[in-house]
Parts: structure tokens; sequence; C-alpha cells
């Protein structure tokens, strides 16, 4: 089968187009056939090396860590899946990924696609959506009538952060730049915020939730937009707790883990019409560097996806 992998870590150059072994599952495993599978900031910063120290990878490694497509073989512990299965999945990033012709996923990583969702929204909705709601509704319990502030919310996770925190009712602000304004509009946000215009104090009233995508200064600015008693949740970098005490609120940190859990409560809400993924890119395996470089570029609306089978 087809896969990209890294046999180093490094620029684009290290992304190759192999022919290797379709992999073999493990009893509680299913092989899927990837029909589509989305590219994450993860992807790119893992093939730099840059998580090194987090994930000790064994190269060479298949990148990729969203996947929809077709189940062609289980494990004979799995019970909840069959041959034929149209499923989705964010699988564990310490295993081969999905830019290839098949997954070796766990079970328990995988659930059915919603009908309402093709096979690269659904591709594009797991790593992403995953974040948003563990941000949002685990950490944060965000509750109708909160005033939630999501930083990038035209990006991969922002544009998901937007239509959850709706769906739960909170007042949604989003920032982006100037020519996104409208996008966080038709995705949901009650007021759009353009971050080049000044500082958010001067254009946000207190909220109780600030979601961080971004770290850096962004973040720093982020304390005294919040209300006593509010919450900071960062997927960048850690939030400061000593900053956390001084303005009288809560942080938390969070790194995404697999979850059926919450891509069975995403799927309810695709299927409540209350979330759609968002894809303005669409590239081949063959084209996965451009697909990197996009990404890298900071610049993309909602997802990138890869287009396989
Ligand atoms: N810890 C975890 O488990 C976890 C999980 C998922 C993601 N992440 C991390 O979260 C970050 C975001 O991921 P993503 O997939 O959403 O990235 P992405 O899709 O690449 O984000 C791109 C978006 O960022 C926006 N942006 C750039 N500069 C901005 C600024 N100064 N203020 C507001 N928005 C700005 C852009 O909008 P404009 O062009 O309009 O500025 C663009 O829409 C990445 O660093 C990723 O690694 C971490």
């Amino acid at each position: 089968m087809r896969a990209v992998r890294i046999h180093q870590y490094g620029g684009t150059e290290t992304l190759q187009l192999d022919q290797i072994d379709t992999p073999t599952i493990n009893a509680d495993d299913i092989l899927i056939n990837v029909k589509a599978a989305a590219i994450n900031p993860v992807d790119w910063k893992i093939r730099e090396g840059y998580l090194q120290q987090f994930i000790p990878y064994k190269l060479p490694v298949t990148l990729g860590w969203d996947v929809a497509g077709v189940v062609t073989q289980v494990g004979t512990e799995v019970t909840d899946f069959k041959v034929g299965d149209e499923v989705f999945s964010r699988p564990d990033i310490a295993r081969d990924g999905s830019y290839a012709d098949y997954i070796a996923v766990k079970a328990s990583e995988v659930v059915l696609k919603s009908d309402k969702l093709d096979f690269a929204q659904a591709a594009a909705l797991p790593l992403a959506g995953i974040t948003a709601w563990q941000c949002l509704v685990d950490v944060s319990q965000v509750q109708a009538g909160q005033r939630v502030l999501i930083h990038a919310g035209a990006g991969g996770v922002g544009h998901l952060a937007i239509q959850i925190a709706k769906a739960k009712g909170a007042f949604v602000i989003a920032t982006a730049s100037a020519a996104n304004q409208a996008l966080l509009t038709e995705l949901g946000a009650d007021q759009a915020v353009d971050y080049a215009l000044g500082a958010l104090t001067e254009q946000v009233e207190a909220v109780d939730i600030v979601f961080d995508t971004m770290g850096g200064e962004i973040q720093a600015n982020s304390w005294e937009l919040l209300k006593a008693g509010g919450m900071l949740v960062s997927v960048v970098e850690p939030p400061s707790e000593e900053k956390a005490k001084q303005y009288g609120v809560k942080s938390a940190f969070v790194f995404i883990e697999p979850s059926s859990r919450i891509l069975t409560e995403l799927n309810k809400l695709v299927e409540a019409d209350q979330l759609t993924p968002l894809i303005e890119h669409r590239f081949s395996l063959e084209q996965i560097e451009a697909a990197h470089l996009q990404s890298q570029s900071g610049r993309t609306r909602g997802k990138i996806v890869i287009e396989v089978n």
C-alpha cells in the first residue's frame, strides 16, 4: 500500500511516499481503508522533531492522526464493528498514522460516522473537534449564557469551537483577521473581533472562558479579559499558575487523547445540524508537501483534507 512516512525529522522534503505492507492488526484493532485523512499542525510539528521528547517514535513513521474510511478487517476481540462499516477516528498518535491506504486502529478509538458527513468532512472532525469539546465542555464546563472568547476562530480548532460553544448556548466572541470576519459570523459567533484593530481589552467585555489556540502574547494578554472565577484553557502552552492566582481565575492546559465518547457527542451535533466541518483545502497523498506548507502558513480557514481513496 501507499504511505507517506518520514525516515528522519526535518522539513517537507522528509515526507516520502513509500510502498509498504498493509498493517497487520491486533485482536482489539480494526483495519480501515482510508478514504480521507486531515492535516493538523501536530503533523508538521512531529515531522520537524519538536515532539521527540514526548513521543519517542521509531522511524520511519506514517504521519496523520485524523481518519475516515471503511472497515476492511476486524480483530478477533472486536464486536462493535463489521467489514463495510463507515467510520472515523482520531487514532493513537504513538502509532502509524492515516496518510496511507490503510490504517490499523484500536476499535475503542473509532465511531461510526454520521450519514450527514461525507468522508472528507468526517476526516476533518476528530482531532480538532475532540480538542474543542474537551477544552470547552469537559474542562471549562461551558454553560448556556456564558461569554466565551475563542482565539483563532477561523482555524481548524477554532471554527469547530465556535459551533460547539453556540450549541451549548454560550455567547461567543471569536477573533480572526479582517478577511475572516464574515466567516466568524457565518459560523455563529455573536461578536467577530479583528485582532489587528487594537487591544482586545478595548474590543471585548469580560468573559467567563478564554479558549487559547495561539499561546505567547495572545495568551499573556488574555488574563485581563476574564471575569473573576473565569477559566483560561490553552492547547498551545501551559498557562502561568502565578498569573491565574493573580487574576483570581482558573487555568488549564490540554493535550488531547483519542475519545470515542467525544466523537459520539460530535456526531450528535452533526445530526442536529449544529456542527459542520469546513474544508478549504483538498490535496492528494502525492501533494502532501503542499498540504503541510498550507498548514504551516498559519492562515488556514477551517481544515485541510487529504483525499486518499
Ligand atoms: N494540545 C492539543 O492537544 C492540541 C490539539 C489541537 C491543536 N493544538 C494546537 O492548537 C493550535 C491551533 O490549531 P489549529 O488546527 O486550529 O491551527 P490552524 O487551523 O492552522 O489555525 C489557523 C488559523 O489561525 C488564525 N490566526 C493566525 N494568527 C492569529 C492571531 N494572531 N489571532 C487570531 N487568529 C489567528 C488564522 O486566522 P487569520 O488568518 O484570520 O488570522 C487561521 O484561520 C496549533 O498550535 C496546534 O498545534 C493543540
